[in-house]
């Protein structure tokens, strides 16, 4: 992928989105620091210097109900990334990728494109890097830096990005790496979803993302919602 790399820029991900409207693609958005880092839901996303922060602007050839599973591909590529530098992360679904329960790095993917067809998708990866905890909202996320010490952001990056374009190339292996990366198969979970909140065992992932949850009453298929691991 071609690299277009910032000191310091609003948002990568608004920049992914502004390359898309002028036709490009493959191309991976850097940045040393973001002043108005978007996440999921709505929040933001904190994203001071030494972090790595990033949006690979992609045009994969399938239809949009499919976008989560090049998430997912971004999840094993940043936990393979993570896991280079020394320590052991876990995905947690649908695509946060914890060490020690705690949040090191999170992922947000946006699309635009009719129904059976993508026309580009950004995915947006955040990594707490070299940075203090201290600089962080959450007292859930914790930071390379904490975990291991500082690390090479280069090696890291590259690391990432030679498992993504492995995995997209090679979309029937996704779902099998991420459950094989994965912290929450076989874990009791709570996952607040847009009905209500759903409590069980998670047994597996469904293509292209779902989870599925043992329940009191049956078999739940879990597509969207905030999850957390019970024990
Ligand atoms: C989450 O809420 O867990 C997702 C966080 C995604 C953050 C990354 S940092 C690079 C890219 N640019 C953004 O503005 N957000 C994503």
């Amino acid at each position: 992928y071609e690299v277009e790399y910032h000191d310091s820029i609003d948002s990568t991900n608004r920049r992914g989105r502004e390359l898309a409207g002028d036709g490009r693609e493959d191309i991976v958005v850097l940045a040393d620091e973001q002043t108005g880092g978007r996440g999921r839901l709505k929040r933001e996303w904190s994203s001071p210097s030494g972090g790595i922060w990033l949006s690979l602007l992609l045009r994969p050839t399938m239809p949009t109900t499919h976008a989560p599973l090049v998430t997912m591909a971004a999840a094993v590529a940043t936990a393979e990334a993570v896991a280079s530098t020394g320590v052991e992360p876990e995905i947690k679904w649908p695509n946060d990728v914890l060490v020690d329960g705690k949040k090191v790095s999170g992922i947000l993917t946006e699309m635009e494109g009719e129904a059976d067809r993508i026309s580009w998708l950004v995915v947006g990866i955040g990594i707490n890097a070299n940075v203090d905890i201290e600089s962080l909202p959450e007292d859930r996320a914790t930071s390379l830096r904490e975990l291991c010490g500082d690390v090479d952001r280069r090696e890291v990056v590259q690391t990432l990005l030679e498992s993504m374009s492995e995995l997209v190339a090679d979309r029937d292996r996704i779902l099998s790496a991420w459950r094989a990366r994965s912290g929450t198969l076989g874990r009791r979970v709570s996952v607040e979803t847009p009905n209500g909140e759903i409590v069980g065992e998670a047994v597996d992932v469904e293509s292209p993302g779902a989870l599925l949850v043992d329940t009191a009453d049956g078999r739940e298929r879990v597509t969207v919602g905030d999850c957390e691991h019970l024990r």
